[in-house]
C-alpha cells in the first residue's frame, strides 16, 4: 500500500472527497473471523486496505492467496479479487500498517480469563502502540465488543498517555460494534443495521458516512460510545438469558412428558414471542463472554444483574445434564459407561460453523473421559484434523456403527438430515440428542434408547 495522502479524517468534507476519489487508506488491526471480512469489505469498496495481525502464519497464508474462512460463504471471490487488484494485503508490522493509514479499525479479540473476567489486553496493548505511532488527524473505530464506558474510561487514557495525541484535537475515536453471526457474515454485513457512536457528533457523522459508503446498510446513530456498546451487549445477553429460560423450562417439561420443541413451535405463533432453543450449553466468542462483560460492568458500578448471574449458572450446568441423560441410558441398558465407546456428533459451539471456542462439547468430552469412556468425534467441519487431543473421524456412518452410544452436541445440517435408523446399528444402542434434531416419531418402533433435552421421553 502506498503512503497515505494527508487527509484530516476529523474533517467531514475531506473524508467525503477521500471516499469519492478512493484515497482514504484503511488499516484493520486483527484480521480474524470478523476483522478479515471487514477488511475485505473496505477493499471491495475500492479503498486500499491493509490487514494487520500478530498471527504470522495467518498473514503469510493470506498474502499467498489462501482464504482462511471457508465456512463464510460469499467472501472467497471477494478475497481473490482484492488480493489480485492490490487493494488488500496483510502484515504483521503495525508501524508500517498504521503509518500508511488514515482510518484504523480495531477488530481485536475480547475474551475472558479462567475466572470469567473480561480480558481487554489486546485492545490495551494495540492502543499503547498507537499512542506512539498513530498519524495525526486519524480516526480510530473500535469494532470489538467492549463494556459500556471502556472507551471513555480506559482506551482514551492509554492513547493520550504519551501526550502526543489529544482526543478531539488531533485524533478522534468512535465505535461500530460488530454484530454479525459466524457463518452468515456476508449476509449480516450487507443487511443488518449497524450502531455508530463516538466522542462527538461530527465524528459520528464521519463514521456513519464511511460505513454507509462501504456497507450501505441502515446506520443507527447513538449518542456516544458507551450507549452503542450497551446496545451490543444487551442484544446478545438477551439471548443468553432467554436460552437459560428455555433450558430451565425444558428440564421441567421433560418430567411432565412434554416435548419442549412442540411448546416453542406453537408459542412462536404469538406475535411477541421470540423463540430460543434449549441445548447442551451456550458457547462461542460472544454470548457467554458478553454476559460476563455486563456482570463486570455491574461490579464496577456497584450494581446487581442477578438474572444474568443465574442465567449463566443455568447454561453452564447444561453439560452436566447431558452427562446425566447419558448415565441414565447406560443404566437402562445395564451397561457401564466405563470402557464404553461414545461418539460425539458435532463439536462446534454452533451449527454449521467451524469454531470450538468455549464449546460445551469440550466440557462434555472431558466429563465422559473422567467416567472412563473412550471418545470418538465426528464433525464435518473438522475432518482429517485433531481436536481436544482426539483424531476426528472421517466417515460418520462408520463411526456410528463402531459406537456404543452417540451424543449429538451440534445441530450441523448433516445431522439434521440423518436417518435415525443408522443409530440402531450401534452396539448398545444409546442416542442422546441435545439439540432437538431427531424427529422422535421416527424412532418410536426402534430399539433405540433415546433421550433428548426437554423432549419428554
Ligand atoms: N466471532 C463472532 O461471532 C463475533 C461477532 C460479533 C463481534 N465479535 C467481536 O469481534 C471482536 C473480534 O472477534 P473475532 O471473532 O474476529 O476474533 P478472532 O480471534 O477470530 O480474531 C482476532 C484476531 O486478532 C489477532 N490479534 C490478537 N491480538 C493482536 C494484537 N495485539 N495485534 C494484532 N492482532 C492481534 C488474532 O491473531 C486474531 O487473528 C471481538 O471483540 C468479538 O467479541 C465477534
Amino acid at each position: 500500500m502506498e503512503n497515505s495522502k494527508k487527509i484530516d479524517v476529523n474533517n467531514i468534507d475531506q473524508v467525503r472527497n477521500s471516499l469519492n476519489d478512493k484515497s482514504l487508506k484503511v488499516c484493520v488491526v486483527g484480521i480474524g473471523r470478523i476483522g478479515l471480512p471487514t477488511a475485505l469489505s473496505f477493499a471491495k469498496a475500492g479503498l486500499q486496505t491493509i490487514g494487520m495481525d500478530i498471527n504470522e502464519k495467518l498473514v503469510n497464508s493470506i498474502n499467498q492467496g489462501n482464504f482462511p474462512l471457508k465456512d463464510e460463504p460469499g467472501y472467497e471471490d471477494i478475497f481473490n479479487n482484492v488480493i489480485k487488484n492490490g487493494n488488500f494485503s496483510a502484515t504483521t508490522n503495525i508501524n508500517e500498517a498504521v503509518s500508511k493509514s488514515n482510518l484504523i479499525l480495531l477488530s481485536l479479540p475480547t475474551p475472558m480469563n479462567k475466572k470469567n473476567i473480561p480480558d481487554y489486553s489486546a485492545l490495551e496493548s494495540v492502543c499503547k502502540q498507537l499512542s506512539d505511532i498513530l498519524q495525526p488527524n486519524s480516526l480510530i473505530v473500535v469494532e470489538s465488543t467492549i463494556e459500556p464506558g471502556f472507551i471513555e474510561s480506559t482506551l482514551i487514557n492509554i492513547l493520550e498517555k504519551t501526550k502526543r495525541l489529544h482526543v478531539g484535537k488531533n485524533f478522534t475515536i468512535g465505535v461500530c460494534p460488530e454484530n454479525a453471526n459466524p457463518g452468515e457474515i456476508f449476509h449480516d454485513f450487507t443487511n443488518l443495521p449497524r450502531l455508530v457512536g463516538s466522542i462527538d457528533k461530527e465524528t459520528t457523522k464521519i463514521i456513519a458516512m464511511i460505513y454507509d459508503f462501504v456497507f450501505s446498510v441502515e446506520l443507527i446513530i447513538m449518542p456516544d460510545c458507551k450507549t452503542a456498546n450497551a446496545v451490543k451487549l444487551t442484544t446478545n445477553v438477551f439471548r443468553d438469558v432467554n436460552i437459560a429460560f428455555v433450558n430451565e423450562l425444558s428440564l421441567m417439561f421433560d418430567k411432565l412428558g412434554i416435548d419442549t420443541l412442540k411448546v416453542l413451535d406453537a408459542a412462536k405463533r404469538k406475535y411477541n414471542f421470540q423463540i430460543h432453543y434449549p441445548g447442551a450449553g451456550v458457547g462461542g466468542p460472544c454470548l457467554p463472554i458478553n454476559s460476563y462483560q455486563f456482570l463486570n460492568t455491574a461490579t464496577r458500578t456497584d450494581s446487581k444483574l442477578s438474572i444474568i448471574e443465574q442465567s449463566r449458572e443455568i447454561n453452564e450446568k447444561m453439560p452436566d445434564h447431558v452427562i446425566n441423560l447419558t448415565l441414565d441410558c447406560f443404566k437402562k441398558c445395564n451397561k457401564s459407561i466405563k470402557g464404553s465407546n461414545i461418539l460425539i456428533l458435532g463439536i462446534s459451539y454452533k451449527a454449521d460453523v467451524k469454531d470450538v471456542q468455549l464449546s460445551p462439547a469440550e466440557i462434555i468430552i472431558n466429563k465422559l473421559k473422567d467416567l472412563g469412556a473412550s471418545i470418538r468425534i465426528y464433525d464435518p467441519y473438522y475432518k482429517n484434523s485433531e481436536v481436544f487431543g482426539i483424531n476426528i473421524e472421517s466417515n460418520m456412518n462408520d463411526a456410528i456403527t463402531k459406537a456404543d452410544a452417540s451424543i449429538i452436541i451440534t445441530a450441523h445440517k448433516e445431522f439434521q438430515e440423518i436417518n435415525p435408523q443408522i443409530f440402531t446399528k450401534m452396539n448398545t444402542p444409546i442416542l442422546i440428542d441435545s439439540r432437538g434434531v431427531i424427529d422422535t416419531s421416527s424412532i418410536k418402533n426402534t430399539n433405540l434408547v433415546f433421550r433428548g433435552i426437554g423432549r419428554g421421553i
